[in-house]
């Protein structure tokens, strides 16, 4: 049996999505805009989903709009949130190590004439409070920080960057928009302190056990955006196309059925990322933790660099054995040149390419973690043999 450790990259979606999805494609096959009972059927459908989303920021419904995932959702936020202010101001803040669908969305603002700088992170790839702060000045309209690095699971203090934004705000005689990427967290952490202050936040449903293509921006009340895609005028004009009834009725299950026993499913998870962490530390040595295996990291990424060896290759040896990992985003990692989130934590090239990340999910067993631990050492002494690590 195959041993999926990919979660972060994707997850499979639950069985009762899957079949609440078929239904929904066989007898709920109305357009939510028309008029008649097939309309409204399905309309009810996004209805419920938006309920069950919108709980789990805590948050009214009116709040919760349906894109495609998160890179449309980052997109959205950061592309459109920043036009939206221009005559404010044209500074945007973010770090280097955020998820590629925010830092191409910050390189589109700059080819309008936006400055977009980068607040440093530390050697986990937490953002640095005192370095935001130092960037944010009267020119700013929007600061972009993700919840939870996707490649190294650390919490970043998004308290700590909702308050400068307030202060700089104060000081500037107006509101400063902040964004979060909460793509990797959503479901999994509480998101409801963060929707009390942002004024985006960014999730997508096939992080959750969800299925692809759907996700929502959470937009608060009082924030100002334009949409990126016109049109028809759904979702209160914020994102025009006839809805994705289906995913979308999926992505409102996934997030119900992750609301359930949250705390218990944590700890079990927990368990095991500790467990596999015990089990490669025990068979071989020479190995980084690239981030933290503490209360200040999400308990479902695991990244470690195994020195002397190159990530891509241990990646396909693990294959091999069944075991599916990766070496870091999953969108970037067929891209050249490593991983820009490692390289922003100060990682040298030999730990950068020797990186592999470990995602867990909720059909993940301890029983797995102690086979896949076994797989890993046996490559990494494989490999380190044959190269002649020292
Ligand atoms: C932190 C983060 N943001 C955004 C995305 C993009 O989400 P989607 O795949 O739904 O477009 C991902 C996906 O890997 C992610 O991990």
């Amino acid at each position: 049996m195959n041993i999926y450790l990919d979660n972060s990259a994707t997850t499979k979606p639950h069985d009762e999505v899957i079949e609440y999805m078929v239904s929904v494609m066989r007898e709920s096959y109305g357009n939510p805009s028309s008029l008649h009972g097939a309309g409204l059927a399905a309309e009810r459908i996004v209805r419920e989903a938006r309920g069950r989303v919108a709980a789990v920021f805590g948050a009214k419904t009116a709040c919760v709009i349906f894109t495609s995932g998160g890179t449309e959702s980052n997109n959205t936020a950061i592309i459109r949130g920043a036009l939206s202010r221009r005559r404010q101001g044209r500074r945007v803040i973010t770090t280097r190590a955020e998820h590629p669908s925010v830092l191409e969305s910050c390189a589109a603002l700059a080819a309008e004439g936006f400055d977009i700088v980068y607040a440093d992170v530390d050697s986990d790839g937490r953002v640095i409070p005192a370095s935001v702060e130092a960037l944010a000045n009267d020119n700013t309209v929007l600061i972009s920080c993700i919840h939870v690095n996707n490649e190294t699971g650390v919490i970043q203090p998004t308290d700590a960057v909702f308050d400068i934004a307030e202060a700089c705000g104060r000081r500037a005689g107006r509101r400063i928009g902040v964004h979060v990427d909460a793509v990797q967290s959503f479901g999994k952490l509480s998101v409801a302190s963060l929707a009390r202050r942002a004024d985006f936040i960014s999730v997508s449903a096939h992080k959750l056990h969800g299925p692809k293509g759907a996700g929502a921006l959470f937009v608060a009340r009082d924030a100002r955006i334009e949409p990126l895609i016109v049109g028809g005028g759904q979702e209160r004009g914020l994102r025009s196309g006839t809805e994705n009834v289906p995913a979308i009725a999926g992505f409102g299950l996934a997030a119900l059925m992750a609301g359930r026993d949250p705390n218990a499913r944590a700890e079990r998870i927990a368990a095991c990322k500790r467990r596999l962490l015990e089990g490669i530390s025990a068979g071989v040595d020479d190995i980084k933790l690239n981030g933290s295996c503490g209360t200040d990291a999400v308990p479902h990424i695991l990244n470690i660099s195994f020195l002397g060896v190159k990530g891509e290759v241990l990646l396909h040896d693990l294959e091999r054995h069944g075991v599916f990992v990766s070496t870091g985003a999953a969108c970037s990692s067929k891209k050249k040149g490593g991983s820009r989130v490692l390289a922003a934590m100060g990682l040298s090239a030999a730990e950068s390419e020797g990186a592999i990340r470990f995602s867990l999910g909720d059909f993940n067993t301890e029983e797995e973690m102690d086979r896949a631990a076994e797989a890993v050492c046996s490559c990494v002494r494989r490999f380190r043999n044959l190269g002649r690590y020292r």
